[in-house]
């Protein structure tokens, strides 16, 4: 068996038991992949040295490898902060409004994907399948190319792609997209974001798209399709059945007194549509006043990215809002919206959403979005809770028993929680037992192999059809 080698922005490097491991989809997904490969996960350890030197940091934890570099403070604020997420993630998002275009940013983003690949060079074998993570690196497999590396290497992406009318507002953008058809095999989280790119390299480039959604490029072939991520279902269920998750659980639930519970888990973004969500359920309080005081918003959502000015923004926003909706329904004994900035483990995680009546995710944009996959996991079959999901999140397409809501529009959000909480429990169950099949039988696990037996070329995988793209021409 050939061995992984996986980069990514973060690792999950090992950590003592009992502390809480780092939060976010990728990390999640990709400490389960590789408890069960033998291979390497390489990246950035997070901390920041006077100059960069390229040591390893190198770390062994069962069967997974973690080696790690420190980066210098001008490479954070210019590849991190600056060109990673302060331009492509909000362009990546449709935010074109919050999308910083700067010089310093794009050279400093190529600088420390060439650091990466000198350090991590040494490291690779013959043999190794190389798999890429996410938009800090999409120029990595072409400059591991320059330096001579033939090995097959692959690059997941995350986030959504953007289509072709906002992409063209970036400079350089044919260089950067030129630059990820170096890569033997690119994943997107959906046909949605798959249909974007085909429809750049098609319109803005000219090249041919086969059938089979392949590539053709300087007289090779890129496979080009959709691997939706899941969740580790297994770990999750096991965990959400273990003590802590169920005195999880039992705390919150005695704390909320009998009432109903709508439940939010996501990193402080704006792109998790926190302030819209909020707004929805004051709604939800102003046009039902028969319910005031019987139904509670826990809202998780731990801070990130803390030195970019719109994540401080929307920090300042969501504290605002909360104070006013809380200001206007809450009444001696009862606040409506309990709006915590902290992290927990995964197994108390499970506990709180097993808790929950109601999962409201409702991303603005996401490129799929675990949490709505975890709260579903996480119910029980007998009594589930209600999912409402928006339609601009990844797994809107694999969850389509969810209650699909516009997150955009407070009347429809408002109004469909009112019917989830009214829904007759006959049809929670249903729709339950549909969405966890999808949840069950596309997981982690799932996603994984089918990534790796398409960078392996294995036939039975490059079979798809590609997604048409009428709708955005
Ligand atoms: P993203 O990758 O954009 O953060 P996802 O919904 O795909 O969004 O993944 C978020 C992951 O982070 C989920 O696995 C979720 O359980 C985890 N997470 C989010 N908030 C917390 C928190 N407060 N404590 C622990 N884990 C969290
Ligand atoms: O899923 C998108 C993502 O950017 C992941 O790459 C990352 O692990 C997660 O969100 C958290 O973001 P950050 O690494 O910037 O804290």
């Amino acid at each position: 068996m050939s061995r992984l080698i996986v980069i990514s922005n973060r690792v999950s490097v090992p950590q003592a038991a009992g502390v809480p491991g780092a939060q976010g989809g990728l990390a999640v997904a990709l400490s389960s992949a590789l408890r069960e490969h033998r291979g390497i996960w390489f990246g950035w350890s997070g901390q920041e040295t006077e100059e960069f030197t390229g040591h390893l940091n190198m770390q062994r934890n069962e069967d997974v490898t973690t080696a790690t570099v420190d980066l210098e403070p001008q490479d954070i604020e210019e590849y991190y902060n600056g060109y990673a997420n302060r331009t492509l993630w909000p362009l990546f998002h449709y935010r074109i409004d919050l999308t910083e275009y700067d010089r310093n940013f794009s050279e400093g983003y190529e600088r420390v994907n060439a650091r990466f690949a000198d350090s991590v060079l040494p490291l690779i074998e013959p043999d190794d399948l190389v798999w890429v993570h996410d938009y800090h690196l999409l120029p990595f497999g072409s400059i591991l190319r320059q330096k001579g590396v033939r090995n097959r290497i692959g690059l997941f992406l995350h986030t959504p792609w953007p289509p072709a009318r906002l992409l063209v507002s970036l400079p350089l953008h044919e260089q950067l997209v030129s630059s990820m058809l170096e890569y033997d095999v690119i994943g997107f989280q959906t046909d949605e974001w798959l249909g974007s790119f085909l429809h750049y390299v098609e319109r803005e480039m000219g090249l041919t798209v086969d059938e089979d959604g392949s590539i053709d490029y300087n007289g090779r072939k890129i496979i080009a399709r959709a691997f939706p991520i899941g969740i580790d279902y297994t770990e999750f269920v096991e965990g959400a059945n273990s003590d802590e998750a169920n005195v999880a659980h039992d705390r919150l639930r005695a704390s909320i007194r009998g009432r109903k519970m709508l439940i939010g888990v996501d990193r402080l973004d704006y792109s998790k549509g926190l302030g819209e969500r909020f707004e929805s359920f004051g709604r939800f309080l102003s046009d039902n006043p028969d319910q005031a005081g019987n139904v509670v918003l826990l809202q998780i959502a731990p801070p990130s990215r803390e030195d970019v000015a719109s994540y401080q923004q929307i920090r300042e926003d969501l504290e605002r809002r909360t104070g006013h909706i809380n200001g206007a329904h809450a009444d001696v004994g009862f606040v409506p919206i309990r709006y915590v900035n902290r992290g927990y483990s995964r197994r108390e995680l499970a506990g709180f959403y097993r808790a929950a009546d109601i999962g409201l995710v409702t991303p603005l944009r996401d490129g799929m979005n675990l949490v709505a996959k975890e709260y579903v996991a996480a119910q029980s079959p007998e009594n589930p809770g209600v999912l409402i999901l928006s339609q601009f999140a990844g797994a809107a397409l694999q969850l389509t028993d969810a209650l699909l809501v516009n997150p955009h529009s407070v009347e429809h959000v408002s109004e469909t929680i009112k019917r989830a909480l009214e829904m007759p429990l006959a049809e929670r169950r249903q729709r339950h037992e549909k969405l966890l099949a999808s949840v069950q039988n596309e997981d982690v696990v799932h996603w994984r192999e089918q990534f790796i037996a398409a960078l392996f070329g294995e036939a039975g995988s490059l079979t798809a059809e590609r997604p048409t793209h009428d709708h955005l021409v």
